[in-house]
C-alpha cells in the first residue's frame, strides 16, 4: 500500500486527478471505477479542466460507479446518477452508453446486482478504481460487518451513513434506507485502487487502516490485501 500525505484538499484532488489522467493517456479505453461524495468533487473538477485544456479525452473511456440509492429516481437531484453528471460527465466527452451506474430503480434488484458485476467483467474489469471512505470505514456502501467476499448487492444503510449523507437531501428523512453497491470483492477485483480522504473527521479511519489490522468490522481494511493501492490523505486539523 502506497501512502501519500497531502496538506490541502486541492492537493489531494490534483494528485488523484494526475493518476487518472496518466491512466487514460496510457490506455484511452480505460475502464474506471468511480465514487461519489464530497471527497472526489475536486478531482472531477480537475479532470474536467484537464479535458478542456486538451490533455485527455474520454471518447473511449468506460465508467462504473460504486453505488446508487434504491428507490430514488435517476432524475432526482440527490441520486448518484445526477451527482456524476453534474460533477464529471456533463463536462467531458464521455459517451452516454459508456456510463454505468447500478440501477436502484430496477424491478428485480437481485438480477440487477448480478448483471452489474457481469457488465464489469464484460468490459474487461476495472483498470483503476476510485474510493472514498466513510467515517466507519465503509467503502462504496459496504458497511461494517459486510463479508469480504461480497459482490454487488443490496444493503441497508446504517444510521451513521444516512446522517452523513443527509446534506444531499432536503430532509434527512428522505435519505433512502437501502442502496445497491459493488461488493468488497467486486472492488478488490480492480487492477489498481486509489482511495482519497481529507479532513479531521476521516483521520480516525485512516489511522485504523494504517494500523494494519484486517477485519470485516472495518471494510476498508481488506484493501491491505490488494497489491496496488494508493491512499491519498491529509487534514489533521
Ligand atoms: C457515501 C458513498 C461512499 C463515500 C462516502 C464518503 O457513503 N457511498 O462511496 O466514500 O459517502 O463520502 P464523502 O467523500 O462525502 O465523505
Amino acid at each position: 500500500m502506497k501512502w501519500i500525505e497531502v496538506n490541502t484538499y486541492d492537493e489531494m484532488s490534483e494528485v488523484a486527478a494526475n493518476i487518472f489522467l496518466k491512466q487514460i493517456q496510457k490506455k484511452p479505453n480505460s475502464v474506471l471505477g468511480l465514487a461519489t461524495g464530497g471527497s472526489p468533487v475536486g478531482m472531477y473538477k480537475e479532470l474536467v479542466a484537464r479535458y478542456q485544456a486538451g490533455q485527455l479525452t474520454f471518447k473511449d473511456v468506460q465508467t462504473f460507479n460504486l453505488d446508487e440509492y434504491v428507490g430514488l429516481k435517476r432524475s432526482s437531484p440527490a441520486s448518484y446518477w445526477t451527482f456524476m453528471h453534474n460533477n464529471l460527465f456533463n463536462g467531458v466527452n464521455i459517451k452516454q452508453e459508456n456510463i454505468h451506474l447500478p440501477n436502484g430503480e430496477a424491478e428485480d434488484l437481485a438480477a440487477e446486482c448480478k448483471a452489474y458485476d457481469a457488465r464489469i467483467d464484460a468490459a474487461g474489469g476495472i483498470d483503476l478504481q476510485l474510493l472514498g471512505i466513510g467515517v466507519n470505514g465503509h467503502i462504496g456502501f459496504n458497511e461494517p460487518g459486510t463479508p469480504f467476499d461480497s459482490m454487488t448487492n443490496i444493503v441497508e444503510l446504517t444510521e451513521s451513513t444516512r446522517t452523513e449523507n443527509a446534506i444531499y437531501f432536503d430532509d434527512a428523512a428522505d435519505v433512502p434506507i437501502h442502496a445497491i453497491t459493488m461488493g468488497i470483492q467486486s472492488i478488490m477485483k480492480a487492477k489498481e485502487i486509489v482511495l482519497i480522504a481529507f479532513g479531521e473527521k476521516k483521520m480516525e479511519a485512516i489511522q485504523k487502516l494504517k494500523s494494519g489490522h484486517i477485519t470485516e468490522d472495518f471494510p476498508a481494511s481488506q484493501l491491505l490485501k490488494h497489491p496496488n493501492v494508493t491512499i491519498i490523505y491529509g487534514g489533521t486539523n
